[in-house]
């Protein structure tokens, strides 16, 4: 029995690799490096649903863009119900509220909220009018025009479009496993993205990276890192953004969202000082883990740059969770037909350790 099921193989995909040895990321035969930067999200879409969906068109481009319409017209009247929740928890509910089919349709709209709900809701917190979809837009420019009210620069939009390619699939991660777990029982793809939305919330999968920036607040100068990180280390805590289950190297995403974050930069839209400070607490927390635990090589992971990325489009750090989902999303769909395609049910044993009956003498 293994608590974390590490080293269980418990699917067979086609979707992503990741070989944590080599610090290598595939995406249905692409390599990591290859996509981001030079991919667009809807083209990952495509290329992670192809033979999924019997309907499929070639371009997702308008399919998506029109999901994202009626997503917000199938929605917008309930946003103010839970416009007062954190922005995760809100976005969940609502996409609860979506069909739960299994089809190409349901695909979409799922495909196309968290894309037209986080927004809405964070522009309804701050006392503003949700922005309407713009189906002419690409998805990461929609996205980032309904959050800010301003059309983004191309760059900008970019650096987005780059974010959610590189987060789209990750082999069996706890939220894909979890999609799929609830797949395999032939509920819809509602129902898997809503139980992958649960699992990903923890801060030891997707909810990291806002506590990544809490970190950079707590240690406000390069100078001060090594001695903050030293007395997490000491009291226990684990650093944010750092090691991961299948990576014994560095997260090849964190690379793919620095080179964003630095091309960003040179458009002026990241401050240089947190840049400088981000550099040296990466390299102060490599150091330390180098130190505190020689047998376990631990990593910069995608949640470091992941954390500087979103805080530089403009995302509240409370909201960098669900823009993770933004992404995933579209690998969680992915995962939840090829598990449903399987026919078989995911249903494993545990190993009973509680009382027994007592028989009766
Ligand atoms: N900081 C300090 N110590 C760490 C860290 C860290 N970030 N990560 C692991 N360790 C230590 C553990 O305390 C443990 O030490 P011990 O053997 O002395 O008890 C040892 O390294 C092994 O840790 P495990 O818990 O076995 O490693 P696991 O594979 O379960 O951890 C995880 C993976 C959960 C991501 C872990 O590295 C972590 O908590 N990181 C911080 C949170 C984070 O960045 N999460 C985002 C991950 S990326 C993603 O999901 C999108």
């Amino acid at each position: 029995m293994s608590n974390g099921l590490e080293d269980v193989v418990a699917a067979e995909t086609v979707l992503s690799d990741v070989d944590g040895l080599a610090g290598r990321l595939i995406i249905r035969g692409q390599p990591l490096e290859a996509m981001a930067g030079r991919s667009n999200y809807e083209a990952v879409l495509s290329l992670l649903w192809d033979g999924f969906f019997p309907d499929l068109p070639t371009d997702l481009r308008q399919p998506l863009a029109d999901a994202r319409v009626r997503v917000f017209e199938l929605l917008g009247v309930d946003l103010h119900l839970v416009a007062d929740r954190p922005a995760f928890d809100a976005m969940r509910a609502l996409m609860a509220l979506l069909p739960d089919g299994t089809e190409l349709d349901s695909a979409l709209l799922l495909a196309a909220a968290p894309g037209v709900l986080l927004p809405a809701l964070l522009r309804l917190r701050d006392g503003e009018e949700a922005l309407a979809p713009d189906s002419s837009l690409s998805h990461a420019t929609d996205m980032l025009r309904m959050t800010t009210g301003a059309a983004p620069g191309a760059e900008l939009a970019k650096a987005l479009d780059t974010y959610l390619v590189t987060i789209a699939d990750h082999g069996l991660n706890a939220s894909t496993f979890a999609a799929r777990v609830v797949a395999s029982t032939e509920a819809g793809l509602t129902s898997s993205v809503l139980a992958a939305l649960g699992a990903l919330k923890g801060p030891l999968h997707g909810g990291a990276p806002g506590p990544v920036l809490d970190m950079l607040d707590a240690i406000g100068r390069p100078e001060n890192a090594e001695r903050w990180i030293e007395a997490q280390l000491a009291e226990g805590e684990r650093l944010m953004g750092f090691g991961h289950r299948i990576y014994r190297v560095r997260d090849p995403r964190a690379d793919a969202l620095k080179a964003a974050l630095q091309r960003v930069g040179k458009g002026g839209a990241v401050d240089t000082g947190r840049l400088a400070l981000a550099a040296a607490v990466e390299a102060a927390a490599l150091r330390a883990l180098k130190q505190h635990k020689p047998d376990r090589p631990l990593d910069t992971n995608v949640e470091f740059y992941t954390a500087l990325l979103l805080e530089a489009l403009g995302f509240p750090r409370d909201s960098f969770t669900a823009v993770f989902a933004a992404g995933r999303v579209g690998g969680w769909i992915a995962h939840a037909k090829e598990q449903a395609a399987t026919g078989r049910l995911i249903r494993p044993k545990s190993r009973y350790v509680g009382p027994m009956p007592k028989v009766a003498a």
